[in-house]
């Protein structure tokens, strides 16, 4: 147990993402731990991060990280495989915080694949990470599974447009998921915490017959085992207090929160991380 940080258990989990996908994993969690204050950050300014450098998305990454331990956060979930996937051992290594990443559910579709083929639907970013890389050639390899990824290229802007275009949306989910399906994949691992807001339409065009996962409850529950390893779970039965930032557009983030039912009285608020 490393006790180089002196944090309240009632502090506040912080969250952040390129934008509103990590509130797919900010939702699972706050379900598990409905006694957890939060701060959720959505860098949406800077979405997609999947097309920028691994240089550009850790810097956004410690830009939010600093951000998150400004307001007391006593542990920060990276809600963003990009982030996890190009970034997570530097953060580590600076901040002394513990950090839960995410990455694509790769083992779970691996393990239980009986066509011995999964999709992988996951941004550049992440796909072309040694991270994501190293896991996917070992679970393959052990498995004896194909993997057939995609880089979902496009549905970010899609998902943060409050005026999404369904048929631009349904056009390039056809694109990305054709190939699966001809692969005969009985797995579609969603690797991007974007993509479950999108799920009904995803499983709409994947049909019958093939489960679309992701790995928002794997990662609430890790956030629950290092809150309780670190005795940091908050014992206190209080109302909690919930905060959203974003630097992007608020009715925007305000409008994928009450797509996801996440009931909330007041507008996400503006920030920039950049002074
Ligand atoms: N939601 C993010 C992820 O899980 C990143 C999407 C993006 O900004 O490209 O990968």
């Amino acid at each position: 147990l490393r006790c180089i940080f002196f944090m309240s258990h009632s502090a506040p989990i912080g969250f952040f993402d390129s934008g509103v996908g990590g509130l797919t994993i900010w939702k699972a969690v706050v379900d598990l731990l409905p006694h957890e204050h939060t701060v959720y950050l959505a860098d949406s300014a800077y979405a997609p991060y999947g097309e920028r450098t691994p240089e550009q998305i850790l810097e956004r990454s410690q830009l939010a990280t600093q951000f998150l331990l400004s307001r007391g956060c006593k542990i920060v979930v990276v809600a963003c495989n990009t982030a996890t996937t190009n970034a997570i051992a530097p953060l580590r290594s600076q901040f002394s915080v513990p950090f839960i990443g995410i990455e694509p559910a790769v083992k779970p579709a691996a393990l239980s694949s009986k066509t011995k083929s999964i999709g992988v639907l996951a941004t550049k970013g992440t796909l072309t990470s040694a991270l994501f890389k190293k896991t996917a050639r070992e679970y393959a390899e052990q498995q004896q599974i194909q993997i057939v990824e995609r880089m979902g290229k496009g549905l970010v802007p899609l998902i943060e447009d409050p005026k999404r275009d369904s048929a631009a949306l349904h056009a390039l989910l056809h694109t990305y998921l054709a190939p699966m399906k001809a692969a005969d994949v009985d797995f579609i691992v969603l690797g991007c915490t974007h993509y479950p807001i999108i799920r009904t339409e995803i499983a709409a065009i994947a049909g019958p017959g093939i489960a679309v996962i992701d790995a928002a409850q794997p990662v609430a529950n890790q956030t629950r085992r290092v809150l309780e390893r670190h005795q940091l779970l908050n014992q206190q039965a209080q109302p909690t207090i919930h905060q959203f930032f974003t630097t992007g557009d608020p009715i925007a983030c305000l409008g994928v929160m009450q797509q996801l039912g996440i009931a909330q009285e007041q507008l996400p608020l503006f920030v920039t991380l950049d002074d």
